[in-house]
């Protein structure tokens, strides 16, 4: 059974292992989905959220959770990268969820890892989610640097959706889901802190001993752009989702 603790403004649920973690996840958003169809869902890639997704496509072919007025905008993608190269977030979404539930695939956005014009792409990306509504609820995973989407040690916290350059423990911890390690991009298109703190909810996924310490660090450090993580702390509605591996230090 999940144990749950208030640390400061954050909400702490401590599962037993990654498939709880997936199963809190999942009942949190499909929650979300079934009081309001509409819902704006800001979305993570990764590891870490591959479980959820899985269990939100089984509920929706099992329990008719229905995605179909749902829409969602992705944190991140990598510069250089089109939507149909195998490594990029637009295609990891499609195979790891879009694909297999009932969402209109119009009203699901990645940032452009090919603009032409990168600045305007940004702006767009943040009056866009503006236009929407603002996220109602916005995924995360944690970086074992602290990082939150591609929001890297340094990262203020107004930060806004723009050009980032990815740092060298990021490009070795991605480095294992390309064939070619030397493939990794090295500079992406993130939302900024900014950006993700004015979503109306923030759920936080994280798995394993090597992200123990940025848990930690993010939960009770001080505030600062460091551990870019620990600007949730500010947040009136933030809950972390880790098992006990990740928990370790809290
Ligand atoms: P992971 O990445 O889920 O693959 O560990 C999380 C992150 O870097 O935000």
């Amino acid at each position: 059974m999940a144990e749950q603790k208030q640390m400061g403004k954050i909400k702490v649920i401590v599962c037993q292992d990654k498939q709880e973690v997936a199963r809190e996840g999942a009942n949190i958003f499909a929650q979300a989905v079934r009081e309001n169809p509409a819902i704006v869902m800001g979305l993570a890639t990764g590891g870490t959220p591959v479980g959820m997704y899985k269990k939100l496509i089984q509920m929706h072919k099992e329990e008719a959770l229905d995605f179909s007025r749902a829409s969602s905008f992705n944190l991140d993608e990598y510069l250089g990268l089109s939507g149909d190269h195998d490594q990029s977030y637009r295609y990891f979404m499609d195979e790891n969820l879009f694909n297999h539930i009932n969402i209109d695939k119009s009203k699901t956005r990645v940032p452009d890892g090919k603009a032409q014009d990168t600045q305007m792409s940004c702006r767009k990306y943040e009056e866009d989610i503006r236009a929407a509504g603002g996220i109602d609820m916005q995924l995360l995973g944690i970086g074992s640097n602290g990082h939150i989407a591609f929001n890297e040690p340094g990262s203020g916290g107004d930060s806004r959706t723009r050009v980032v350059d990815l740092t060298e423990g990021t490009v070795r911890d991605n480095a294992r889901f390309f064939e070619d390690g030397s493939q990794v991009p090295r500079k992406a298109v993130t939302m900024g802190i900014g950006t993700i703190l004015e979503a109306k909810k923030i759920v936080l996924l994280a798995t394993g001993s090597n992200k123990a310490d940025a848990v930690t660090k993010a939960i009770k450090g001080s505030v600062s752009s460091a551990v870019p993580a620990s600007f949730l702390q500010h947040h009136p509605d933030c809950t972390f989702i880790i098992d006990r591996e990740a928990a370790t230090g809290l």
